[in-house]
């Protein structure tokens, strides 16, 4: 990871402290902590930590300036791709979609839904018509993965690595992009 880009990275993931989604009892930074913490436990690989981490980053105000009137998680890929890779961000634009696939796929899974997840299904279900495609993905277990993880990481409190070790794995990552690009 550039010092450049890891700054900015840090800067933008840290200005959602204090930005709370409906009535989510922790806000975005906590909670991309939270999330990335859990993947770290389950042994995910660079880029799908990197995904967790920053699955919700289309809700800070520099990216949404960036992006506007997109969805969070469209918006939050588009930001992502030029500097995680695409891996990176077709998860994080995938992780709505694999909410959606769930609720139909696991009745258990809506009722471990948060308030605030409810209440956004109905209009996210109608901006989602490739369901079935998108399952056919490579990378789409790794999109119930990380969408589980983003459900399960909403506890006031809960303890979670810092994001000096989580940034550290997510420079892996964009070592990994940056190769790529120059042998391109
Ligand atoms: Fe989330």
């Amino acid at each position: 990871m550039s010092t450049s880009g890891g700054g900015e990275l840090r800067r933008v993931l840290s200005s959602l402290a204090g930005v709370v989604d409906g009535d989510e009892p922790i806000d975005e930074f906590s909670h991309a902590l939270q999330c990335a913490s859990l993947a770290l436990r389950a042994g995910a690989r660079p880029e799908l930590l990197a995904a967790a981490l920053f699955h919700d980053v289309g809700r800070a105000e520099a990216v949404r300036a960036d992006c506007p009137k997109l969805p969070h998680e469209t918006a939050g890929a588009r930001w992502l791709e030029p500097r995680l890779g695409e891996r990176v961000a077709w998860l994080v634009a995938a992780h709505v979609p694999a909410k959606v696939y769930l609720v139909s796929a696991d009745e258990s899974y809506f009722h471990g839904l948060s308030r605030a997840s409810v209440a956004s299904l109905a209009r996210q279900r109608d901006r989602e018509p490739n369901l079935e495609q998108m399952a056919l993905h490579p990378w789409w277990p790794d999109a119930l993965r990380l969408r589980r993880w983003d459900d399960a990481a909403k506890v006031p409190g809960a303890p979670t690595a810092s994001i000096d070790e989580l940034l550290a794995y997510v420079g892996k990552t964009c070592s990994r992009s940056t190769a790529r690009v120059r042998r391109s």
